[in-house]
């Protein structure tokens, strides 16, 4: 059996360019799909997946991402006080208990790779999940359990990949796929935004990790690399030589919320995905008359 996973990562040290000025002055992981901010998917799919600590690498404005994983009893006083028991319950079911939450500073947004690697001290020597919040996924059960799974199964590193159009390729990390089901096969090689027409596959890497804390020490050594910033995907090459990496084409989809695009149509899906707002919302959408723009 290999080690447990019982830490997660997440990255939240990011600038968040693309949604200026939105991101201005709250972290893009704080803006809300529906109802829920960002980081609050990526962590309810970590604890679903049977993580038990939540480490999150923060940096400037981050602030009120730890105050979102803490108590606030004014709020949840007022709402006892007014009957709004189904509010306060959603509000301390979505808690990580006390004592299972970590916070650190990248100080500088230097690459994901650094970000990671600032997390190197309190993951210790285990393996670790890695979930970029900026990252939504319609799934069920949720990516990263479908990924434990595999990772009961082969152990070592485990990434999520998901299919794009062929032409879309050279947005993406895309990887070289070796023989097996989805639920798990060998990942031979990956390239960052290979051209069309030269990618080994049209499955791409979307934001979800199992990694062994080998990485750690080649993230130290880590060059910049694209963008100038220091790149998970540079030292995740290095260690495809020395560790096996498995790969799950899992069942669900990805929605970038880092881009406005993807951010909207999550949005969109999401609302139609919820009993409670569904039918009011498609009522209002075919009041708008979409006919010209669709
Ligand atoms: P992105 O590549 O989306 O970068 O980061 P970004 O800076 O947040 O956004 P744009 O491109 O400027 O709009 C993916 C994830 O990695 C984190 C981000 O917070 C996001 O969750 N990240 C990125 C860091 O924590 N530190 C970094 O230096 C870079």
């Amino acid at each position: 059996m290999p080690k447990r996973v019982r830490t997660a990562v997440f990255p939240v040290a990011g600038l968040g360019t693309r949604f200026l000025p939105a991101t201005k002055a709250m972290p893009k992981e704080m803006l809300t799909v529906v109802d829920r901010p960002l980081i609050q998917y990526a962590v309810d799919e970590a604890r679903e997946a049977g993580i038990e600590h939540f480490v999150f690498v923060t940096g400037r404005n981050k602030g009120v991402i730890e105050d979102h994983f803490d108590r606030q009893f004014e709020l949840e006083t007022t709402l006892e006080n007014r009957g709004k028991t189904a509010a306060l319950a959603e509000l301390r079911k979505e808690l990580p208990s006390a004592g299972r939450t970590s916070f650190t500073r990248q100080q500088e947004p230097l690459g994901l790779g650094h970000a990671v690697w600032c997390a190197r001290d309190i993951v210790g020597d285990n393996p670790f999940a890695l979930l970029l919040p900026d990252m939504v996924f319609r799934a069920n059960p949720g990516v990263l359990r479908q990924m434990m799974d595999a990772y009961e199964q082969h152990g070592g590193n485990i990434i999520g990949v998901e299919e794009c159009d062929p032409s879309e390729v050279s947005s993406y990390g895309i990887i070289e796929r070796g023989e097996g089901p989805d639920t798990g096969f060998p990942i031979n090689g990956m390239v960052e935004k290979p051209k069309v027409g030269e990618a080994p596959s049209n499955l791409f890497i979307s934001g979800r990790y199992i990694l062994q804390p080998e990485i750690f020490s080649l993230l130290s050594e880590q060059e910049k690399g694209a963008g100038g910033e220091i790149q998970i995907t540079d030292s995740m090459k290095v260690l495809m030589e020395q560790q096996p990496f498995t790969g799950v084409k899992y069942d669900g989809k990805v929605f970038d919320c880092g881009s406005k695009l993807g951010f909207l149509t999550a949005n969109v899906i999401f609302a139609l995905d919820r009993d409670d707002i569904r039918d009011g919302f498609v009522k209002e959408l075919r009041k708008l008359d979409l006919g010209d723009h669709l």
